[in-house]
């Protein structure tokens, strides 16, 4: 079967990057830049226009409708609520269900009638899934259940267009934010290549940790 390629090598690829103001989409875009080869790059979130709020599932078809065809969505973005064992409640998943879940799944269900042969969609989910932290449990579920979503679509998308999920561990600068010790962290540099590796290569279907060895 002839691989198919999202456009010609002298065509920049559109991609688009949700989250890109904070701390991993901030290195994706310094990456991306820096590579050059994909100078189309569309940030996305609540403070831009076009307005992209996870949370708001018309805003998320209004931007995607806008600014299709791409070749590229990726999702830095979307948040949970840490709360210790005797202070879970289920209020205390609805933040990470409404927004870091059901906000990058509605990106890709709405992403992918725009997307060109051969383009990728990349959501985050995250380690705590299966390296917990106290009080990271509603985190935690949501990035199970996101690396899930992933593993089912990629299942049945098999027309050259790919999804995955990169899982990132917890990045020095959140952890010093938080008062924990940076030295179990990775920079956020290194987080955005898994991003690049996401788009570059042909993984399909993959919860991205590691650049894999070649
Ligand atoms: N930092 C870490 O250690 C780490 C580790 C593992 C996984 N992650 C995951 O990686 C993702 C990004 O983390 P980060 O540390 O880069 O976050 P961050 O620095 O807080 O940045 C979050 C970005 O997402 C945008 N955003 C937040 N809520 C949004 C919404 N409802 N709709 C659209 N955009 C929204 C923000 O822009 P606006 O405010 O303008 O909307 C901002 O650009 C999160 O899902 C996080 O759980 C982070």
């Amino acid at each position: 079967m002839t691989k198919q390629t999202s456009r010609s090598s002298s065509t920049p690829s559109r991609v688009v990057l949700v989250g890109a103001g904070g701390l991993i989409g901030r290195s994706i875009l310094e990456r991306l830049q820096t590579q050059g080869q994909l100078d189309d790059v569309v940030r996305l979130s609540r403070s831009t226009r076009p307005r992209l709020d996870l949370e708001d599932p018309a805003s998320i078809e209004q931007a995607l409708a806008a600014l299709a065809p791409f070749d590229h969505v990726i999702v830095a973005a979307g948040e949970a609520h840490f709360a210790p064992l005797p202070e879970l409640r289920e209020s205390s998943f609805t933040l990470g269900l409404r927004s870091k879940l059901m906000g990058q799944v509605r990106v890709a269900l709405a992403a992918l009638p725009h997307l060109r042969p051969g383009g990728s969609i990349t959501l985050t989910s995250g380690a705590l899934s299966h390296a917990p932290a106290r009080g990271s449990t509603p985190a935690a579920l949501v990035n199970g259940a996101i690396d899930a979503f992933v593993r089912g679509v990629a299942f049945e998308l098999q027309d050259g267009r790919r999804i995955n999920a990169v899982s990132p561990s917890w990045i020095t600068e959140t952890l010093l934010r938080f008062d924990m010790d940076p030295q179990q962290g990775t920079s956020a540099t290194e987080v955005a290549e898994l991003y690049l590796h996401a788009l570059r290569s042909e993984l399909h279907g993959s919860v991205i940790a590691r650049i894999p060895d070649a």
